[in-house]
């Protein structure tokens, strides 16, 4: 029987040339005359170790990595391909610490399925939670999915069941589902990762999202960046509508629900959900007033269910195994497990998917192994380019919604930047303000004006010219932008310029008391 060796064809493993390694293998194997088939899987997430290469064997996935293609004849030598030892065996994939100590149920299956096999998808275990949805009414799986506790994982933490409740219950002959799959976010990769990685759970969770409130029509709106994404999510929506999992008549159900993507042009505000509709409509991604709330008038005026990728991903297992199982995962009002992504300068970043709960300082050092630099860690940026700057000494944080409010900060969408002692913490609150003011969508004044008078005021501080007073009309400035502005852009670009100040008043010139 022909071996298998699984290659991820994720985009980060692509990047570390998982492409040459993969014809590598191919070539190898026919000059050696070895019956081999290779899997482009995607990837488990270990990214220090990509392109890390799988070899099914008796004995389970044994993982080597990260390798090059200069490594393979080595391997073949090796007998790589029967999990023969060589110094780039990692052992047993799944025994792998980084992985066995994670709960993955939005990524059981990233890593290790062919991501555009519907096959492999429902040979473990895919499609069940659609399955259990149809046979239940709207409300019922609605029900499901609020006893749950899922709340939005795109970064408002918005509990999902009452979204879809809204929509449910609002009368109307056209309703759509809208993937938010913009991930703008510094340090965030996980959407991509399950798109890339296992499309159709995705997909089935549109599909379970669309029967639940009545909706037809669901749309994907991509960001430009993933153009691998792109091309495997069209093709698993090919595979999925073939057989009859998308289309007029899901599973014989009589009810309609088709699936298309649609790309953005690369702009952070496109993330905003009301800027998103504006964009998926042709038009310019400029901020809605709200209310009304898009689950009530959305997308061409039609009540529409807006979720993040993972919100979305999270569905078919809460449908499939029941709200009460999904709950029993996390703390206080953060339920379930949610995919914390590690990045910056990190020994080892990747992908954690954990129950809530989890300490920063575990994610951090215990997962991430510290700085890669070696040097003291300093700060660390969750929660995106408006998340607050933690110092060193607030790492026991837990990652849950309201502990890191609590602490001053945002969760997001999950994303972990780490710097170490090398970082000037004024120069990054000044990058937030210019953040802001090159993304500003420009209808509200604080946000289009302040985010560029906070970067002069900001550079008045570094350059010491009225340094405390200038300090002072920052604090307010920031308030303003606070409390005035019309989304969470404008609204949430003075967390790391206000956390910055806070805990690392020196970088600015400024004494401590000052902060
Ligand atoms: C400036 C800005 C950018 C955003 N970018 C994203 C994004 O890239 N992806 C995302 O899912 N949500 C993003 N959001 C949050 C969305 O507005 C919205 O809350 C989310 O798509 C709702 O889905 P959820 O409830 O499943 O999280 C952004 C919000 C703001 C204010
Ligand atoms: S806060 Fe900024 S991005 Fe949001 S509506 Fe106002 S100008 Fe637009």
């Amino acid at each position: 029987m022909s071996v298998r060796i699984y290659v991820p064809r994720d985009s980060g493993a692509l990047s570390m040339g998982a492409e040459t390694v993969s014809d590598a293998i191919a070539a190898e194997a026919r000059h050696r005359g070895l019956d081999l088939t290779i899997v482009r899987n995607g990837s488990r997430g270990l990214y220090w170790l990509e392109p890390m290469v799988e070899v099914a064997t008796p004995a389970g996935r044994i993982a080597y990595g990260p390798v090059s293609a200069a490594d393979v004849p080595g391997l073949f030598d090796a007998g790589f391909v029967t999990g023969g030892s060589h110094r780039l065996a990692l052992g047993p994939a799944e025994e792998i610490p980084y992985l066995k100590r994670q709960e993955r149920l939005t990524f059981a299956r990233v890593g290790i399925v062919d991501p555009v096999s519907i096959d492999d998808y429902r040979e473990h275990g895919g499609y069940r939670g659609l399955e259990r949805a149809l046979g239940l009414s709207g409300a019922q799986v609605v029900e499901e999915v609020t006893s749950s506790g899922l709340r939005g994982r795109g970064g408002a933490g918005f509990p999902a069941g009452i979204k879809w409740k809204t929509t449910l219950e609002t009368a109307a002959k056209t309703k759509y589902v809208v993937c938010n799959a913009d991930e703008g976010d510094s340090g965030t990769f996980a959407d991509r990762m399950i798109m890339e990685g296992d499309p159709f759970v995705l997909l089935e969770g549109m599909t379970i999202a669309g029967l639940a409130v009545g909706a037809t029509q669901g749309y994907i709106y991509l960001r430009s960046e993933y153009p691998h994404a792109l091309r495997t999510l069209n093709e698993a929506i090919a595979v999925a509508t073939a057989g009859g999992f998308l289309g007029d008549d899901v599973r014989g159900s009589g009810k309609s629900f088709r699936i298309e993507v649609r790309v953005g042009a690369g702009a952070y505000i496109c993330g905003e959900e009301t800027a998103m509709l504006e964009s998926l409509e042709g038009k310019r991604g400029m901020v809605r007033y709200k209310p009304p709330v898009p689950a009530i008038v959305g997308l061409f005026n039609a009540p529409t269910v807006v979720n993040n990728v993972i919100t979305l991903a999270s569905i078919p297992v809460i449908v499939e195994k029941g709200g009460d199982f999904y709950k029993e995962f996390g703390m206080g009002r953060s339920r379930g497990t949610s995919p914390f992504q590690l990045a910056g300068n990190l020994k080892r970043p990747g992908l954690v998917e954990k129950a809530f709960g989890v300490t920063l300082r575990e994610l951090v050092y215990d997962y991430g192994g510290g700085t890669v630099s070696g040097r003291p860690l300093r700060a660390v940026q969750v929660g995106g380019p408006l998340g607050s700057y933690f110092p060193a000494s607030m790492l026991d944080v837990a990652m849950d919604y309201e502990a890191i409010a609590a602490a001053g900060g945002i969760l997001g969408h999950g994303g972990i930047v780490v710097f170490d002692d090398t970082v000037d913490l004024a120069r990054m609150a000044r990058y937030a303000m210019e953040f802001c003011a090159i993304e500003s969508c420009g209808k509200c004044t604080p946000c289009r004006i302040g985010s560029t008078r906070g970067m002069e005021l900001i550079d008045h501080i570094i350059e010491n010219r009225n340094r405390a007073a200038n300090a002072a009309l920052l604090r307010e400035l920031c308030d303003t932008m606070t409390n005035a502005s019309l989304c969470a852009l404008g609204g949430l670009t003075p967390l790391p310029v206000m956390s910055a100040l806070k805990h690392f008043p020196g970088d600015f010139g400024l004494p401590d008391a000052g902060a």
